[in-house]
């Protein structure tokens, strides 16, 4: 159920709108996007009234607030310099890299820090005129990180909540960083910090205490008198949404369309993920690639679907993850696909969320093997799309989901021979043994939603103790 907001109004804040701007022929509009956040968050808007700010995507652009399907909508422009410094440069060359446990050298360049810092006020500066007195400000993730402390100074009054989507790192990671205080302190003026998970949050709190002078124990900061709550809020996925796709009729055939297309009698390995180094994706295809040379499974009896989303391609990191696996994908195939059988399928694009239903339902065996994730909703989403108790769930040590999902097969993605004798159990388990672990795997995912996530992190922004 879509949460209340009681009396408060409330502004979003976040790197990406909730919409998009779409063409039709020679006129363009705004669509409200998909995905877990818009999801959780429009409704409340819609009902309780408030605004969302963030960046309209691509260069330039009005800064003109308008009104969308029942939302106040503020957009944050970039210039073409701002987001090579602050987007690609300093969120995803040196935050991202440093916060997923330096799985590629952050870079530490003064000029994209300028950008951050220049970016993060004018988000501030946006905020500002939205805010009535005691209003609600909840700021998500890496890229606004300064935010907080900029409107603390000039709003004593506001309740500022801050989320973060992504891994905090242990603080002899974060410490390199050479902005790190300020990074800190910028955080520390929220009156709530949530994080994925309970390890990280620790990280967040000991990084605190250690490089500022903000002291305190349990999940309570205090720093020059003000008292942050620091605090796990596992995020979680729209159940109902996955569950009404994958009950409707064209669902079943769809998915029906994929295995005749696979093959029927041969085991569908799935991974689906943007295309990001932190996902496991080249780990993973060693993984299957050591499988098929194995011998006891080949391109007769199994297949490898990666489907694998465009994302942050001017990043350097980026476009090398791409030719990695593109020729992983291409080595495998010459190696072991059979004719009219390939082993590896891989798919660079989007899905519908139609499709996305229907390529897990179609898939024995999901693999979600990040190196380093947050969450990971892609797990949560292939067991509530598994309505019929089935399938096996690979899942990484190193995403917060598996602290939820315990009855996953749980892996360690740095061992190849670890993955692949993994990939083995999965493609022999017992149907019983599937349907045991899959209903505990639901059972989870049904605990709460997120509806749920939302509630109770705008609860412990107004303040209830048991939120
Ligand atoms: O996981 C972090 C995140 O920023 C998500 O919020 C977002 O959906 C995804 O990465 C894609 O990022 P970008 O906005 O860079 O395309």
């Amino acid at each position: 159920m879509p949460p209340t907001n009681n009396d408060r109004s409330l502004v979003i804040v976040a790197n990406r709108l909730p919409v998009q701007r779409v063409r039709r022929g020679t006129t363009s509009t705004w669509q409200t996007s998909l995905g877990g956040l818009v999801a959780a968050l429009h409704p409340l808007l819609r009902k309780h009234g408030g605004s969302w700010v963030g960046w309209p995507g691509g260069e330039g652009g009005s800064s003109r607030a308008f009104r969308h399907d029942g939302m106040d909508i503020k957009p944050v422009t970039l210039s073409a310099s701002q987001i090579e410094g602050f987007y690609e440069g300093f969120s995803n060359g040196t935050l991202w890299p440093l916060y997923h446990d330096v799985l590629r050298t952050p870079r530490f360049r003064r000029s994209w820090w300028r950008s951050y810092v220049e970016v993060n006020q004018k988000f501030a500066d946006a905020i500002e005129p939205l805010v009535g007195p005691g209003s609600m400000v909840w700021i998500h993730d890496y890229h606004l990180q300064l935010v907080p402390k900029m409107l603390r100074q000039r709003r004593a009054d506001l309740r500022i909540g801050f989320f973060l989507h992504i891994p905090f790192p242990a603080p002899e990671l974060f410490a390199r960083m050479p902005w790190r205080t300020e990074v800190l302190k910028g955080l520390l003026a929220s009156d709530v910090i949530g994080f994925q998970t309970r390890a990280v949050a620790q990280n967040f709190l000991r990084a605190s205490r250690r490089l500022t002078r903000a002291t305190g124990s349990g999940c309570t900061l205090r720093l020059d008198d003000h008292t942050i709550r620091v605090q796990p809020f596992p995020i979680a996925i729209d159940i109902e949404e996955f569950e009404t796709l994958a009950n409707a009729e064209s669902a079943g055939e769809r998915t029906r369309s994929l295995r005749a297309k696979f093959g029927p009698k041969r085991k569908l390995v799935l991974g689906v993920d943007r295309l990001d180094y932190t996902k496991g994706i080249d780990v993973r295809l060693r993984a299957i690639e050591e499988v098929l040379r194995r011998g006891e499974f080949s391109a007769r009896d199994m297949c490898f679907v990666q489907i694998a989303v465009p994302s942050r391609e001017n990043v350097d990191d980026y476009a090398s993850l791409r030719r990695e696996v593109e020729q992983a994908v291409g080595r495998i195939n010459g190696e072991y696909a059979e004719p009219g059988q390939v082993a590896v399928h891989y798919l660079h694009r989007r899905l519908s969320r139609e499709d996305l239903v229907a390529y897990y339902m179609a898939a024995d065996v999901m693999m979600v093997t990040p190196l380093r994730d947050g969450m990971n909703l892609i797990a949560k989403e292939y067991a509530a799309s598994r309505i019929d108790g089935t399938g096996v769930l690979l899942l990484s040590e190193f995403a917060g989901a598996a602290n939820e999902l315990r009855q996953a097969v749980l892996v360690n993605p740095f061992d190849i021979d670890g993955m692949a004798k993994a990939v083995q159990t999965a493609l022999t388990m017992p149907p019983a043994e599937q349907r045991r672990r899959m209903r505990s795997l639901r059972n989870a995912v049904h605990s709460y939603d997120l509806y749920d996530w939302a509630a109770r992190f705008l609860g412990a922004l107004r303040g209830d103790q048991d939120a």
